[in-house]
């Protein structure tokens, strides 16, 4: 190969490098799309509308939702792991993307090595509603019915290692009961179904099910955890009950495909530190019941803990429980 062409192909990386660069420096130039993968209405939808709104104000170019639900959350995270690393496709998730490496023996992406963590975003507890008629007015009595009647009584969730159904799963192993699961593509769908009476409970986060309890349309009760809900403050937690082994919370985070610039990485960590601040989402996650993390864990390196964290232990509560990866 002559010297000139070492020198053309030479300069050719170069201009490439210089343009990748450039672009990273003036991004974002176009609308970015942020991919929720599981159905619409559901609690992950409404976080990543907020956020998509307040990352706008500062990223000022749109932000698109996207909805590739199914398998967990699987579909719509492989999507965003093979798309261009420019900044321009983002993944919002939640505990599933450290639960589905445990669920899914061919797995077309790898939580850590394909992803680039860009900050935590929320935090929130969850609930155990059933639908208005369930024999039980409280939390006593839903315990002693449940245990008395467990294979009748249905059980929705968002398929296996949603946060939903790992929240069901702990219900169950806490109760020593099996319940007959319905797996849906979001709780979205779920708590609409509980709402028209279909299905008999549902262990969701706050964002749904508040509202549709403070209506009267569901009945909710406990929180999935050791302390009280505070916009449901005469709703007990379920370790009131002497249910011990539930604790669970969820927690929202965002990702971009592994090798998008760090310039990128940098201006979307800063739009994010800067909604988990704006009084307008602290507000609006507040009356959902949900918590924007302080600024410090919206960064790359407290998501990465924390994903590592959850892969440690979630993984092991599924296995405990005999579920084999499909
Ligand atoms: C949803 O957004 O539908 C839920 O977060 C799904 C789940 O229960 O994990």
């Amino acid at each position: 190969m002559t010297q000139r062409w070492i020198a053309r192909i030479g300069l050719t990386l170069c201009a490439a490098a210089f343009t990748w660069q450039a672009s990273a420096q003036d991004f974002p130039v176009k609308p970015i799309t942020m991919v929720m993968p599981y159905a619409p209405g559901g609690p992950g939808d409404v976080i990543t509308r907020v956020f998509a709104g307040a990352m706008q104000k500062t990223l000022g170019q749109q932000i698109v939702v996207d909805n590739p639900a199914g398998a967990s959350g699987s579909i719509g995270s492989a999507r965003v792991a093979r798309s261009r690393p420019d900044g321009y496709t983002l993944l919002m998730i939640h505990v599933s993307h450290a639960t589905n490496q445990a669920m899914y023996k061919s797995l077309p992406y790898h939580p850590v090595d394909d992803f680039e963590p860009i900050g935590r975003a929320t935090s929130g507890p969850m609930l155990v509603a059933a639908r208005n008629g369930f024999p039980a007015k409280n939390l006593n009595e839903f315990v002693a019915y449940a245990k008395a009647n467990a294979p009748k009584i249905s059980l929705a969730h968002a398929g296996v290692g949603s946060a939903s159904h790992l929240c069901g799963l702990m219900l169950m192993n806490a109760l020593g009961v099996k319940f007959n699961e319905i797996p849906y593509k979001g709780t979205g769908p779920a708590l609409n179904d509980l709402l028209g009476g279909q299905v008999d409970l549902l262990c969701d986060q706050t964002s749904g099910t508040v509202p549709s309890v403070k209506a009267g349309k569901i009945q909710a009760y406990a929180a999935a955890g050791r302390a009280r809900i505070p916009s449901l403050p005469d709703m007990p937690a379920i370790a009131e009950a002497g249910v011990q082994g539930m604790d669970i919370n969820i927690s929202f985070g965002l990702y971009a495909p592994k090798g998008t610039p760090k310039p990128v990485l940098d201006k979307l960590s800063a739009s994010l530190q800067a909604a988990v601040v704006d009084p307008e989402v602290r507000a609006r996650l507040d009356s959902m019941g949900i918590s924007a993390v302080p600024v410090e864990l919206a960064r790359p390196d407290a998501l990465r803990a924390h994903l590592k964290s959850e892969i440690d232990t979630l993984g092991g509560l599924l296995t405990k429980a005999g579920i084999k990866p499909e």
